[in-house]
């Protein structure tokens, strides 16, 4: 089964502790954190001291997704504030093997994202030190924007090019009960959900619909 993990960027930020509690209950898989440093993408949201608060106040593993330039920067903090999962971008990662093999080292899943502009190839050498590959259906930066069609055949391509090794597929960026049918066609494990979970409506329901 398809797993969700919703994103809270687009929780409500003042009552966070009561929103990870609510996504618990309602079904979620995973909580997903998006970190941007206002450089990589054009936004600002939290760092590891924020996700640090966070973590006794959730039993759902922590997948973090750093949206920064210079990402080896920030793993020691993140695996410490309670990361399980941490992703970093190709594009931002100079030496994205080494990067990779230090969040192993670290104890925590690696995990590696590629823009829309950028294709699978970069990734083909580096598949022994990754967990997780996340396709970006939006440009990061932003919640809520539309889901980019061309990437169906990127996660499609991913799908077989990761055959018969234990990686998984999250897509992350304008996921609806559409689009989520068509991701998990193509071979998503794992989907992303912000707008979608948060905007309206009981959270269950959302999760539910989108499962
Ligand atoms: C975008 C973030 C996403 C975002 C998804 O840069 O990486 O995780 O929160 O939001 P929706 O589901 O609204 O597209
Ligand atoms: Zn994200």
């Amino acid at each position: 089964m398809v797993k969700i993990a919703p994103s809270i960027l687009s929780a409500d930020f003042a009552n966070l502790e009561n929103e990870l509690k609510l996504l618990e209950k309602s079904g979620a898989d995973m909580i997903h954190l998006d970190v941007m440093d206002g450089s990589f993408v054009p936004n600002l949201t939290f760092g590891a001291p924020v996700i640090k608060k966070l973590r006794p106040h959730s039993r759902l593993p922590f997948d973090v997704h750093l949206m920064v330039e210079h990402p080896e920067t920030f793993l020691a903090d993140m695996a410490k504030a309670g990361a399980d999962i941490i992703t970093v971008h190709a594009e931002a990662a100079a030496h994205l093997d080494r990067t990779l093999s230090e969040i192993r080292k670290l104890g925590c899943k690696a995990g590696v994202s590629l823009n829309p502009s950028t294709p699978e190839d970069v990734i083909e050498y580096v598949l022994g030190n990754v967990d997780l590959i996340l396709i970006m259906t939006v440009n990061p930066g932003f919640g809520g924007q539309s889901f980019i069609e061309s990437q169906l055949d990127k996660i499609t391509r991913v799908k077989q090019m990761i055959k018969g090794k234990e990686i998984a597929i999250e897509v992350d960026g304008g996921i609806n009960p559409q689009t989520a049918k068509q991701c998990k066609k193509a071979g998503a494990d794992i989907l992303v959900a912000g707008t979608s979970i948060f905007a309206m409506g009981e959270y269950q329901n959302n999760i539910n619909a989108l499962r």
